[in-house]
């Protein structure tokens, strides 16, 4: 469903992306690693519309995105869940969900209550913070937020850089779990982690070096993780 061919990216004149070949297939959850500054945001900004493409090309349904802007990218379903969770502190939780989604054309009040109730129950603490301002919540449920947020915009592929990052272990495996349960959902999840706990609930994985991918392999054949690290991003 999505494809990248050969895609190199930089930021000003400096490359940072060296002919990155990934693919996600529809249901399916692909997990890239790689180390601190090896390019894991620049890869989801990309596939985004965030930062152009210099050559190569990205597939979405078999038909060429490159070049086309990050809000209608965005409107046909690559949604982003950004580093940081970046979710809107002075809002309360509920306006956090319903904020992203009330811009898409068309959507219907009906929808977005849906929608929202779905989240209320993948996430049942944002139903009891729901008119509690976002950042008052802790930095797990802030990342639920950011996820629900995210899926409240009924995602094609739903991409997530470092999810993990200052949780907790407790908090990682629910984030986790959630994401699973998406996958087995139909929707594509592409998750960047610096660590290798997604690797249990990953389809795929790649591992992303210096801007290049230099190892790819199925998650069920990558069995010793503390050697993958050590091999491929040290
Ligand atoms: N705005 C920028 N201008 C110049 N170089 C940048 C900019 N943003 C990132 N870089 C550089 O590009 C490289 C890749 O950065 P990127 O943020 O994509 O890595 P990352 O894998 O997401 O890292 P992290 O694990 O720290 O989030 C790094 O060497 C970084 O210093
Ligand atoms: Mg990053």
């Amino acid at each position: 469903m999505i494809a990248l061919e050969k895609v190199c990216a930089g930021i000003d004149r400096v490359q940072i992306l060296r002919d990155v070949d990934i693919s996600v297939e529809p249901g399916k959850l692909v997990l890239v690693l790689g180390a601190n500054g090896a390019g894991k945001t620049t890869l989801l900004r990309v596939i985004s519309g965030l930062v152009p493409l210099w050559s190569g090309n990205l597939l979405f349904d078999s038909k060429s995105i490159a070049g086309q802007p990050a809000h209608e990218l965005a409107r046909s379903g690559l949604v982003h869940v950004p580093q940081g969770r970046q979710i809107i502190p002075t809002l309360t939780v509920e306006e956090n969900l319903v904020i992203g989604a009330s811009h898409l054309p068309g959507i219907t009040q009906e929808t977005i209550a849906r929608r929202l109730e779905a989240e209320y129950e993948r996430f049942p603490v944002l139903k009891t913070r729901r008119s509690l301002a976002g950042g008052s919540l802790s930095g797990g449920e802030q990342q639920m937020l950011a996820v629900s947020r995210g899926l409240m915009m009924a995602p094609k592929l739903l991409m997530l850089d470092e999810p993990s990052l200052g949780l907790a272990p407790q908090m990682v495996q629910r984030i986790l779990g959630a994401l699973a349960g998406l996958a087995r959902s139909g929707i594509s999840v592409l998750l960047v982690e610096q660590k290798t706990m997604a690797l249990e609930i990953a389809d795929h994985a790649y591992v992303l070096k210096n801007g290049a991918i230099v190892h790819s392999a199925a998650a069920s054949d990558i069995v010793d993780h503390t050697e993958l690290f050590r091999h491929y991003m040290s």
